[in-house]
């Protein structure tokens, strides 16, 4: 295929360089490892967290914090939760972490950010935890 417009081009380029550049997430994923995940194991333990008991700004600062849990009562890291080895230790009673199981640690966290930012209670679709 011949490219004759300039503006077309930059359009094409544009978007080739923001792949590689800025991955911005999958937010089906992020929903599917948040509900299946995160949120399984917060209903285990009695409680549930959900995407829209944060704004987005507290989600930004949480994330960025990596504090998952002031408690003391499972990992200190969000972040730990959405990695390889994490996925690895539950893939065998969890469908989820089964079937995502060899994505990337950086994509899947960027996917489950980008899935509370979506859902947070100040977004435009506030969302509860199922
Ligand atoms: C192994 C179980 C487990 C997993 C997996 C887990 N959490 Fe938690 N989470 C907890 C527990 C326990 C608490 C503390 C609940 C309490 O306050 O009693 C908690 C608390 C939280 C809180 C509230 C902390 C605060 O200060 O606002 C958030 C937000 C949270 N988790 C997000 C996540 C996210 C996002 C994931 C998935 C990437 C995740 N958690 C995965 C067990 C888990």
């Amino acid at each position: 295929m011949s490219i004759r417009s300039p503006f077309l081009a930059a359009i094409l380029l544009g978007a080739a360089v923001s792949n590689v550049l800025a991955y911005e997430g999958d937010l089906k994923r992020g929903r599917m490892y948040y509900r299946q995940v995160c949120t399984a194991c917060h209903q285990a333990g009695g409680k549930t967290i959900a995407p829209n008991e944060k704004t987005k700004a507290e989600w930004a600062a949480y994330i960025k914090a990596d504090k998952h849990d002031k408690t003391g009562k499972s990992n200190p890291s969000v972040k730990y939760f959405t990695t390889k080895p994490y996925r690895e230790s539950i893939k065998a009673s969890n469908k989820v972490a089964e079937k995502l199981l060899n994505v990337p640690d950086q994509e899947l966290y960027t996917d489950l950010q980008a899935w509370v930012q979506y859902s947070a209670k100040d977004s435009d679709n506030p969302s509860g935890c199922n």
